[in-house]
């Protein structure tokens, strides 16, 4: 056993992850004057933000209105999403974009000087204000670029592992606090290949979606769940996670990549066609190729089932705009992969995208354990329902940042300096490159199950399948991690196992199909709403 012993590094408040969530939480509190560290598992820009595609949805043109943005939203989340919450967080939207344009965010405009707006799907009105087709890596810089001047302390390659609460220290008759709360956590600093203890009065999880729990995907590696798979270990319960939103229109491609689409190239005008070269979404919704995501790529499904091809297209020849000017992330990406956009249509599927579900806060980022916070993707707040309206993420994430930040600077305001020092991390004796084979098998094993039982449409018996191999390899994995010296795969699968299998026990909870979630056993939906809820792991 090896034991290390080191100054521990201590902060006010300590964010993991360092997306649009993250970033802009780690703003607000500097600003106030408390000490905050961001600690990041890659580079800093690596996240789903700097990927993000369509732009970001708000009410700023003046056909368009707060109600009509709330009632699209409410719409798509197919009757689950908390009207209140959808209210207050939407209705904050335009000062919070204007936040990010004072951050030096260039929104692209038309040739009169008005803001451009694209349209998704869901959208009733044209609302959604992007940079191009690469709308996240302008906030993301942006927001990079402003933490550089506020003094935040900002760590890359060091990966959170857990939490340590006053409840863990307690059991070690380490405590000083009854109640329970967030004390601090461990990192594996993945350079210098050994794991720290960081003291925090209070933590904020931004550590975005859950992605890479399937096979195909249009996340990074970076969304492996680590924060739903903390918060979980640590006593929380998780919310509405069966909510796994498929994209309808990533490139297909046989090495397994999925590059995603952006669905505002159907706002202008793109349509989807069948293997016969005939558009056929307007057979599935009124909205046709614009309906909401859930019903887009069940249709998908369902089409390429019907047809036994392995993808539908994306036909590109009635846009009203110039394809490469608009969309040059698109272009530049599919002409990398053989196809020019403009003159063949785009082979397209569906993958994997969004954790509509998470770690259940309050509109301030609260969460049931004191100390605790959550932002962005990991979070669930009860804007998405069943099924996210495009765009409305980033929204999401940069509205409760800012609500956040104030909530948490009363918490730490009433804080009293803390003595504890907390336990150093212990390693296991295994080596880890012992058995790597074995883990990478389980990886594939887990994707695979979760692409073939836990898709667009389930079954009961195919999610008690999935179910039955992932209770199996949560066992084999957990028997492994407790032997073994940490590295980054051990701990990402460590957790991927553990949510996967969060999303099944939701998904088997839900006795009625709704947005995201369709089961051919219950193919109706019952008349009493409900949120799922899965008690913690450990
Ligand atoms: P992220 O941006 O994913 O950031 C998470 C951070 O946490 C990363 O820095 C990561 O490295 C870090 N991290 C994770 N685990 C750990 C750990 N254990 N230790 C340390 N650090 C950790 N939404 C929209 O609203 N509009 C769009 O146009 C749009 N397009 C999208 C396109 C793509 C291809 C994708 C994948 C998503 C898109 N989304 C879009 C969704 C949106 O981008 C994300 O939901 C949002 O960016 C999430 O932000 P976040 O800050 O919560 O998480
Ligand atoms: C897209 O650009 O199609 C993705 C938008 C989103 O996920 O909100």
């Amino acid at each position: 056993m090896t034991v290390q012993n080191r100054p521990q590094k201590e902060y006010d408040l300590v964010i993991v992850g360092s997306g649009i969530a993250g970033l802009s939480f780690a703003l607000k509190v500097a600003e106030a004057g408390y000490r905050v560290a961001i600690f990041t598992k890659k580079t800093k820009a690596e996240s789903n933000t700097n990927y993000a595609q369509g732009g970001i949805a708000v009410v700023t043109s003046a056909g368009d209105d707060l109600d009509k943005h709330v009632q699209d939203t409410l719409e798509a989340g197919d009757g689950l999403c908390d009207a209140k919450v959808v209210r207050e967080i939407l209705q904050d939207g335009p000062e919070r974009v204007q936040d990010l344009i004072r951050m030096g965010v260039e929104f692209s405009s038309l040739e009169d000087g008005r803001i451009s707006l694209g349209k998704e799907g869901g959208h009733s009105k044209r609302r959604v204000l992007h940079v191009k087709d690469i709308t996240g890596k302008a906030i993301e810089d942006a927001l990079l670029a402003n933490i550089a001047a506020k003094g935040v302390d900002l760590f890359e390659h060091f990966f959170a592992i857990d939490l340590i609460t006053a409840k863990k220290l307690n059991k070690l008759g380490m405590g000083e606090s009854k109640s329970d709360r967030v004390e601090g956590l461990y990192f594996f600093d993945a350079e210098a290949n050994e794991v720290i203890t960081v003291t925090a009065s209070a933590v904020l999880l931004a550590t975005g979606g859950a992605g890479q729990t399937y096979l195909y995907t249009t996340n990074p590696s970076i969304a492996t769940a680590d924060g739903i798979a903390m918060a979980s270990r640590a006593g929380l319960s998780v919310m509405n996670l069966e909510f796994i939103q498929f994209h309808p229109t990533t490139l297909h491609s046989l090495q397994g990549d999925r590059f995603l689409i952006t669905e505002a190239v159907r706002g202008e005008g793109a349509k989807l066609i069948d293997a016969h070269g005939k558009p056929f979404l307007k057979k599935y919704h009124p909205l046709a190729d614009l309906a909401p995501r859930d019903v887009v790529a069940r249709a998908i499904d369902r089409e390429m089932k019907r047809s036994g091809a392995s993808c539908v297209r994306l036909d590109t020849p009635n846009m009203k705009v110039d394809f490469k000017d608009r969309f040059p992330n698109v272009y530049e990406n599919c002409m990398k992969r053989g196809i020019d956009p403009t003159k063949t249509p785009i082979p397209v599927v569906p993958a994997a995208h969004y954790s509509c579900g998470g770690v259940p806060t309050s509109l301030d980022c609260s969460t049931k354990l004191a100390g605790l916070y959550a932002c962005g993707e990991v979070a669930c707040t009860g804007l998405h329902g069943a099924n996210r309206l495009a765009s409305n993420s980033l929204l999401e994430a940069v509205v409760m940042a800012h609500r956040g930040a104030e909530s948490v600077c009363k918490y730490l305001a009433g804080q009293k300096k803390r003595s504890v020092c907390l336990p150093e991390w212990v390693d296991g004796d295994v080596p880890a490159s012992d058995e790597r084979v074995v883990l990478s098998h389980n990886l594939e094993e887990l994707k695979r199950a979760m692409w073939d039982y836990v898709g667009i449409v389930r079954s009961t018996k195919r999610l008690e399948r999935a179910h039955a191999r992932l209770r199996n390899l949560r066992r084999e994995i957990n028997e492994y991690y407790w032997n073994a010296k940490v590295d980054v795969p051990l701990l990402e699968l460590r957790n991927l196992v553990c949510v996967a299998e969060l999303i099944v026990l939701s998904a088997l909870q839900r006795k009625e199909s709704r947005g995201l979630h369709f089961t051919i056993d219950y193919p109706d939906q019952t008349a009493k709403l409900k949120n799922t809820r899965v008690a913690p792991r450990t």
